[in-house]
């Protein structure tokens, strides 16, 4: 009895969370007698009054990654995952900790709450502006979002900074001593992995800002690490927990560690393969598995990481390498890591000796292979993590400023934040942030990207900022 009514509490507060996060999104682009607003907004005065008479009181919480009707988790599935992770994100953007129903509302209290959500986001201090709105409606109240640690934010790209290059020196390293035929242990590699999903999990921009660099050099490496880390972010916006996503990141720091048999010269060549040397390139994921099946004692570890390495070329629909007898399903880290490796691929320079694309191109070409070679679901995430136009891309904006894209926008996925180096007189300056949300005094956004540029010229300036 108590479990079924446990049950029925959870799907309404699913429920609750559906309606908020889809009025949001319709308040976002139509004004207020538009009429899926007003039916909207109806919908949610019934689903909070429904919830006051059987609860008392309804106080929506977020702590963490996660929401709380009064005391207790609400629980979702995959089909929810994309409204809960808009609402996360939007909540944690105004520092909005809870919302609090604490008697039956009316479609006025709502629709003020709406407004006074949506506004914040052009104020300074977003959650002064709601709290200041709502002290007039006596149904609705606010709290601010409880921080677990304050880190100075200097401090924070410092440690993000140093977790990464800590993870690109020490892949080196264990590869170097793998292709030797050295043991290796992997604990290092577990805490460094475990460092950086600290870091996803409190600072994800900055961490993938660090992905976004490109260092010629260093390729293999930073590869490995890139796709380590766009995985995380990855498997965390599909609900992996903490345990999952090091086995995640560990794994992908992996994936390409069969290439230690493909000769140097074949992976450096700055030409184009011919079939031999593709022939030999093609047998990576093979002895990827075999390598890993080699580097320890087997275990369950060492059989999913072997299994992930073999089927990351083999693609969603089975078409890649290495060609397979029989049809299977891919693992669910090897769809996650195929997406995250396909996009580091095409937007590095040095693998396969392409031309990098820049990552809005990137993802287009991704977008054309949903569903063929990627996993249509797990796509759909990326684009929306990444956002339409991903961090590091380079953009021309109509007021003839130039810069790259160094914050996103889930709300607004062509409005992200720009950090401007080349001034509209053509002059370098020294990188001012602007956000393209921002609009004049007749309520037009004062900068809006007109194109993406593809220009080596700009990508050491970038790099340089990032870091
Ligand atoms: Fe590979
Ligand atoms: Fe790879």
């Amino acid at each position: 009895m108590k479990n079924n009514q446990e049950r029925e509490i959870n799907q309404k507060a699913r429920d609750l969370l559906n309606q908020l996060s889809a009025l949001l999104r319709t308040s976002q682009i139509h004004d207020t007698a538009n009429e899926a607003v007003i039916s909207g907004t109806d919908r949610l005065v019934s689903v909070v009054n429904d919830l006051i008479v059987s609860q008392g009181s309804v106080g929506l919480k977020l702590r963490g990654e996660y929401f709380y009707l009064n005391d207790s988790r609400i629980r979702y599935t995959l089909e929810h995952l994309l409204n809960f992770d808009f609402l996360t994100r939007e909540f944690k953007k105004r520092e909005l900790g809870s919302v609090i129903f604490s008697s039956s509302v009316g479609h006025e209290d709502i629709k003020r709450f709406i407004a006074a959500f949506i506004s914040s986001s052009f104020s300074q201090e977003p959650f002064d502006s709601i709290e200041k709105k709502m002290s007039e409606v006596q149904s609705v109240a606010v709290e601010k979002l409880m921080k677990i640690v304050e880190t100075e934010s200097l401090d924070t790209r410092k440690m993000v900074r140093k977790t990464y290059s800590n993870a690109v020196t020490y892949t080196g390293d264990i590869i170097r001593k793998i292709r030797a035929g050295e043991k290796v242990s992997l604990k290092t590699a577990k805490r460094i992995v475990a460092s950086m999903v600290d870091q996803i999990v409190e600072e994800e921009e900055l961490l993938l800002g660090m992905a976004a660099i490109k260092n010629y050099d260093e390729y293999t490496y930073q590869h490995s690490v890139n796709v380590s880390i766009l995985s995380m972010a990855l498997g965390q916006r599909l609900g992996l927990n903490r345990k999952m996503l090091t086995d995640l990141g560990m794994m992908a720091l992996f994936h390409d560690i069969g290439k230690i048999n493909v000769p140097n010269e074949i992976l450096n060549k700055p030409a184009s393969f011919d079939e031999e040397e593709w022939k030999i390139i093609r047998k990576h994921p093979f002895w990827g598995a075999k390598a890993l099946l080699n580097l320890r004692k087997i275990d369950e570890f060492s059989v999913k990481s072997a299994i992930i390495a073999f089927e990351h070329h083999l693609n969603f629909d089975l078409s890649g390498y290495p060609k397979i007898r029989s049809r299977f399903e891919l693992d669910f880290f090897s769809r996650i890591i195929s997406v995250a490796d396909w996009y580091d691929a095409i937007t590095s320079a040095r693998v396969y000796t392409r031309n990098p694309l820049p990552p809005d191109r990137a993802l287009s070409v991704m977008l054309e292979n949903s569903g063929t070679r990627l996993d249509p679901l797990i796509l759909k995430f990326f684009i929306n993590m990444v956002g339409i136009f991903p961090i590091g891309t380079i953009v021309m904006l109509n007021t003839n400023e130039l810069g790259f894209v160094s914050g996103t926008n889930q709300l607004f996925l062509k409005r992200p934040k720009i950090t401007v180096i080349i001034d509209r007189d053509g002059y370098r300056i020294d990188g001012r942030v602007v956000d393209l949300t921002e609009k004049d005094e007749k309520g037009e956004y004062i900068r809006t990207i007109i194109k993406t540029v593809n220009s080596a010229r700009y990508k050491m300036t970038i790099a340089r900022y990032l870091q």
